[in-house]
């Protein structure tokens, strides 16, 4: 049997520069999309997935993520003295008991291949799951748990891919690969962020990461690539060296809210889909006659 999948690393220590104002004292996966940040929707994903242990490498403004994953004794001795049952039990069970959180620091924002290396030594030499929080996937089953269950049966790296638009590609890393199966392809060759006319293919790296410890060592090794940054698609190159990796174009829809539209288009598609708001906030829509 393979051995689960039991850790994540969510990279948060980016500096959000394109929600300023609104990242300035605060990581942008803190946002909520409706009433839930987005760092609970990327940690119910890996939970989902059979992750247990979620290393968060935060950066300056770690404080509001280790205190949304901890007990909250005022708000739920408040919640509890009025009678607010629900949303008590909402607080409670934000991170079930059986999950653990490591809050790991990355003193300077080096780059995504850097923060990812700063989890090493809580990883050990386990594949572990990398997911940023500001790509939103609705799916079902969820992205994580797809390739998961790629992972259980190939065993290698597998890295989560969708078709961007050719003039995107400068804002991804690119993906060229053979198809071996449905949605999924034997990587040949990852670049980061290619000009359109150089780029191999249209398929974009999104947030969602399976890879295999190797990958440490090799990042260990890498140079500051694009926009001066350690990027892990360098890191990702390198284990290309070694071993097979998989792109896999996950079932779902992703959101990008990392930048403004596609964070207003998972609000609203969100509050869409909301079991308390729909009705409304669609009659609001439809009134705003657009
Ligand atoms: P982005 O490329 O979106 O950068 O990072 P950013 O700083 O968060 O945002 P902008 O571009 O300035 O608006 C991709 C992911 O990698 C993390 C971010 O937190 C985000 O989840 N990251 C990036 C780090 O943790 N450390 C870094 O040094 C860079």
């Amino acid at each position: 049997m393979v051995k689960p999948l039991t850790r994540a690393v969510f990279p948060v220590a980016g500096l959000g520069t394109r929600f300023l104002p609104a990242t300035k004292a605060s990581p942008k996966e803190m946002l909520p999309i409706v009433d839930k940040p987005l760092i609970q929707y990327a940690a119910e994903e890996a939970i989902a997935a059979g992750i247990d242990e979620l290393i968060f490498v935060t950066g300056r403004n770690k404080r509001s993520i280790e205190d949304h994953f901890d007990k909250a004794y005022e708000l739920e001795t408040e919640l509890e003295a009025k009678g607010k049952n629900g949303l008590l039990d909402m607080v409670r069970t934000v991170l079930p008991h059986n999950v653990s959180c490591v809050y790991i620091r990355q003193a300077e924002p080096l780059g995504l291949g850097h923060a990812v290396l700063c989890a090493k030594q809580v990883v050990g030499n386990e594949p572990f799951a990398v997911i940023l929080a500001d790509d939103l996937i609705s799916a079902e089953p969820k992205a994580l748990q797809q390739m998961v269950d790629l992972y259980e049966h190939y065993r290698c790296s597998v890295v989560g891919v969708q078709n961007v638009a050719r003039e995107e590609t400068s804002a991804y890393g690119i993906v060229r690969g053979t198809k071996v199966a449905d949605r999924l392809y034997k990587m040949e060759a990852i670049v980061e962020k290619p000009k359109p006319e150089a780029a191999p293919s249209t398929m974009g790296v999104v947030g969602r990461y399976l890879l295999t410890p190797r990958v440490f060592a090799l990042l260990e090794k890498v140079q500051r690539g694009a926009g001066g940054e350690i990027q892990l698609t360098d890191g990702i190159a390198a284990l290309l060296r070694y071993e097979a990796i998989y792109a896999y174009e996950f079932s779902g829809k992703r959101y990008d809210c990392g930048n403004k539209l596609g964070y207003l288009q998972a609000t609203v598609e969100y509050a869409l889909a909301h079991p308390e708001l729909h009705r409304d906030f669609r009659a609001y829509l439809k009134s705003l006659k657009l």
